[in-house]
């Protein structure tokens, strides 16, 4: 289908990247019960894209006030970006518990995630005409998407005592757009025409651009979130950055011995982070396997003024 959502449903029948019906089912109530405030943030993203990271920018970006960046209490400390900014669809949602939460009394600005496209979302977050919220999006070089996924199904499958997926099997599904959630590159085309209608409501990072000067992300994420850094505040975007750097945040207590419930999983925190760079695919990908992708990935984005990822 167009949104992915039959592809990845299909997908439950066959061998499996765990692609989640619980996700879909969730998506579903999320769609019916959430509703969502002018003033709320959405994280927006395809699993293994940076979401991790921009969670946990994001969170110590709107929360530097109460929680300066280099506390020593500072809730990363006990607590894991996914914990700090919870997924409409796998745990806010979570059909696994039967429950559905309460989000009224939550301060504003209300932070939350989703990994869903863009014609999932529920509609009150792009509602238009209407207020929607903002929506902050990140995008990665599918090569290394497809490459970080990869790994972290197979450790979710190990957890399980299930054989690993091969890289053969795993980019074949991937390139014929069978992956959790949906296709990549639709997931991608979904967010771009709306950040470039709209980009005061949706914004449209790049893993490979953060990497490359994290502080300017940092400060146009403040900028887009209502929140400018100010006088007094030299130095705080570098001090967030720092925070959330992979080296640091890895070597966290919540991250080292913390889980996330999400669906039916307790998942280790310490699955969200692996290496962290750019171009890790190099190391895992054969040069066919890697040209498959970045075919599809000129012929998906031609015409769509993408610049190459
Ligand atoms: P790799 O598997 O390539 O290392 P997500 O958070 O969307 O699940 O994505 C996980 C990917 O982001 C993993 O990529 C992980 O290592 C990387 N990542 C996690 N935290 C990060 C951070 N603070 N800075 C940069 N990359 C990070």
């Amino acid at each position: 289908s167009p949104n992915g959502l039959t592809h990845s449903r299909l997908f439950l029948h066959g061998q499996g990247w765990h692609a989640t019906q619980g996700a879909m089912v969730g998506s579903m109530v999320a769609s019916a019960c959430f509703s969502a405030r002018p003033t709320d943030i959405m994280v927006a993203t395809l699993p293994k894209s940076g979401t991790t990271w921009i969670k946990a920018l994001l969170y110590a970006t709107v929360h530097r006030g109460e929680h300066p960046p280099d506390a020593a209490d500072h809730p990363f400390h006990t607590l894991g970006p996914h914990e700090c900014i919870p997924f409409l669809e796998l745990q806010l949602y979570n059909y696994k518990t039967g429950r559905v939460p309460d989000l009224e009394k939550l301060p504003d600005p209300r932070l939350f995630a989703t990994h869903v496209p863009f014609v999932a979302l529920p509609r009150s977050v792009v509602a238009s005409p209407g207020p929607g919220c903002k929506v902050v999006y990140v995008c990665r070089d599918p090569k290394d998407t497809f490459v970080s996924l990869w790994h972290f199904i197979n450790k979710l499958r190990a957890k399980k005592g299930m054989e690993p997926l091969s890289v053969e099997f795993a980019a074949e599904q991937f390139c014929a757009g069978v992956s959790p959630l949906g296709p990549y590159w639709e997931h991608v085309l979904g967010y771009w025409p709306a950040h470039l209608a709209r980009p005061e409501q949706v914004l449209f990072f790049r893993y490979e651009e953060m990497q490359r000067d994290p502080a300017a992300h940092v400060r146009r994420l403040s900028e887009f979130v209502g929140l400018p850094f100010g006088a007094g505040e030299d130095g705080t975007a570098d001090a967030i950055v720092r925070l959330c750097a992979f080296e640091r945040m890895s070597e966290l207590g919540a991250t080292k011995d913390g889980k996330t419930e999400m669906l039916d999983n307790a998942v280790d925190n310490s699955f969200f982070f692996r290496r962290g760079v750019v171009g890790d695919w190099m190391n895992h990908l054969s040069p066919e396997i890697a040209q498959r992708i970045d075919a599809v990935t000129r012929s998906k984005f031609q015409g769509y003024g993408l610049i190459s990822l």
